[in-house]
């Protein structure tokens, strides 16, 4: 019985995988295994006999699993050892870029402008492409018969027969995602609203959809001044260029009181546009401050509070930035644009490690 115990430690010992474990088992401890038929033998034997063989039998058992579950639990280990030499890596090594497919430059763009007022203390907030006429329009002070409101301008969605309520519309402008920030959150209030919006225009510089990028400011004592650094600090971060002269010439909307379009000196010398130097100037956004009854449609009481607002293209800014020259093009889903004026999907726009490269 002990050359037993020996050849089978052995044997367990040497085991090189599972499956001459498992076999080893069967051989010992299965049913007609070697050690299961000693014991069956336990039965035959006289009552001295059995008292000294019963419990030597047993111990050889245990021990026998012992070894078995052991060298199998070693086995896994090494498996695992050995998969992990296989598969290791090194995450510290750079990204191999895959140019397969690139970011749209509407994506970059309202990246890059997400970065920079997030860094002014500006939050995102969204709004519904589809909106009520009421935040679209009536909320935002333009009243029933403004040109904006014409059927030839805005694309309007279809009530059943009977019902009477007025029309939804595709949403004309980021506006009325204002007065649901200021529903939702209450004054002070620190937003920018990036998205889709919807007007019936198709020419080189009119799609039918389009984006833009709404800003609202509200608190107790802000002002015109707060709006012209905010907007002076954004045009300088986005363009990438240390001095900006911008020109802001007053004007008319009606959510905003007084109301000013914001346009930003620039050159166009051989045909490239240059931001910051040279006599033309170029609008890039209106803006104004916040209307009372703007205030009011959000909830919010305007003898407390007081702010800025503006709203820019983004597709604008993006053809500007990147000399991109027709904006068709960019709803076009052409494989040869998207390569050559996409951007990498592993360079995020950050203040610190540059918006574009
Ligand atoms: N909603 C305007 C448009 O679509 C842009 C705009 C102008 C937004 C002035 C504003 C603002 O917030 O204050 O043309």
């Amino acid at each position: 019985m002990s050359d037993l115990r020996e050849t089978y430690l052995k044997a367990i010992a040497g085991a090189g995988d599972e499956a001459t474990l498992e076999a080893l088992r069967v051989q010992a401890l299965g049913k007609k295994g070697e050690i299961s038929l000693a014991m069956r033998e336990l039965g035959r034997m006289s009552a001295e006999e059995r008292q000294e063989a019963g419990p030597r039998l047993n111990a050889l058992k245990d021990e026998i699993n012992s070894a078995l579950a052991a060298k199998k639990q070693g086995l896994a280990d090494a498996a695992l050892d050995e998969r992990l030499r296989g598969e290791w890596l090194d995450v510290t090594l750079p990204a191999r870029p895959r140019r397969q497919g690139t970011i749209h430059p509407v994506s970059q763009v309202t990246e890059e402008v997400t970065a920079i007022f997030a860094d002014m203390g500006f939050a995102v907030a969204e709004g519904p492409q589809i909106e009520s006429d009421w935040y679209n329009f009536d909320a935002l002070n333009i009243p029933g018969h403004h040109p904006a409101r014409a059927e030839m301008d805005t694309f309007y969605t279809h009530r059943a027969d009977g019902d009477d309520r007025p029309p939804h519309v595709l949403r004309t402008h980021t506006s009325p995602v204002q007065i649901r920030a200021m529903q939702m959150q209450g004054a002070p209030i620190r937003v920018i609203a990036p998205g889709r919006v919807y007007r019936a225009d198709y020419d080189q510089t009119h799609t039918p959809m389009f984006h833009q990028v709404e800003g609202l400011a509200i608190d107790r004592d802000i002002s015109m001044a707060n709006l012209k650094w905010v907007l002076e600090e954004f045009v300088k971060a986005f363009f990438e260029v240390d001095a900006v002269d911008l020109r802001f010439r007053a004007s008319h909307f009606p959510f905003t009181e007084p109301s000013a379009e914001v346009d930003i000196r620039c050159s166009w010398e051989g045909g490239t546009l240059k931001v910051g130097e040279g006599d033309d100037w170029l609008e890039i956004l209106g803006s104004g401050m916040v209307h009372p009854h703007v205030l009011r449609a959000g909830g919010i009481d305007p003898e407390q509070w007081q702010g800025f607002a503006f709203g820019m293209g983004i597709d604008r800014i993006a053809m500007l930035k990147y000399g991109i020259p027709d904006l068709r093009a960019f709803f076009d889903s052409d494989l040869r644009w998207l390569r050559h004026y996409g951007f990498s999907a592993l360079d995020q726009p950050t203040l610190h490690g540059g918006l574009s490269r």
